[in-house]
């Protein structure tokens, strides 16, 4: 089983005044959650993880868009100083496929998958929920016959909504909130956020669509 960072329910987080946030968004967010700084520890130990794991295979690096590019970016970053500095290295190349399934803070019932041509072994996800995504993901991979495919995703969130499905690695696991910032949008907001932040009821209405 995948080991975690684990967010407690009962999380404070912290005062937003401790930290830089945008001023647009200052009205908009509660409490940071996560900060960068931890967000980039715990991505540098996952690609230790990761390299030690895929021993010298190829990697197909797969980025689902949009929420997953700040985590894929800094993922291959990490794994890029690794694989200059030991002598155990492992070949990557990159692939990018766009996923869209949210209207809101809410699921919709469609799961639309636009481009990605390569097959992959490594697909970089931003957060998964009820994991109904990251299930039509797979089984469209799967079509492509790929040697292996494992799934990094940064946040898993804590949800009696889950269908059971699991990530081979994860960042942090989280209360069951809706969250936002280094690339996690909600209607496209915040992903220019660098914290990963809870957003407020006033926000939600704020930019509904
Ligand atoms: P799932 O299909 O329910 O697992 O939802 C996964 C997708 O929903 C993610 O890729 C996000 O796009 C979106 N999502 C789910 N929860 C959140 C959240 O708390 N903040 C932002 N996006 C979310
Ligand atoms: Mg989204």
């Amino acid at each position: 089983m995948a080991s975690y960072l684990q967010i407690a329910d009962d999380e404070k987080g912290h005062d937003l005044d401790l930290f830089c946030v945008p001023r647009h968004y200052e009205s908009d967010l509660d409490k940071v959650i996560i900060p960068h700084g931890l967000i980039m520890d715990r991505t540098e130990r996952l690609a230790r993880d990761i390299i030690q794991d895929m021993g010298g295979h190829h990697i197909v690096a797969l980025c689902v868009l949009k929420g997953g590019y700040k985590f894929f970016a800094d993922l291959l970053d990490y794994i890029k100083v690794l694989n200059h500095n030991s002598d155990k290295s492992v070949p990557l190349t990159v692939d990018f496929i766009r996923v869209k399934s949210y209207c809101n803070d809410k699921s919709t019932n469609s799961v639309r998958v636009i481009g990605g041509d390569e097959l992959s072994n490594l697909a970089g996800k931003d957060i998964v929920e009820t994991g109904r995504t990251m299930q039509t993901l797979l089984s469209r991979l799967s079509e492509c016959n790929p040697k292996m495919v494992k799934v990094v995703s940064l946040l898993v969130k804590r949800t009696p909504r889950s269908s059971g499905y699991r990530p081979d690695y994860i960042g942090f696991e989280v209360p069951d909130a809706f969250l936002v910032g280094y690339a996690l949008d909600y209607n496209e907001y915040f992903r220019d956020l660098s914290h990963i932040c809870i957003l407020n009821d006033q926000a939600k209405e704020k930019y509904k669509v």
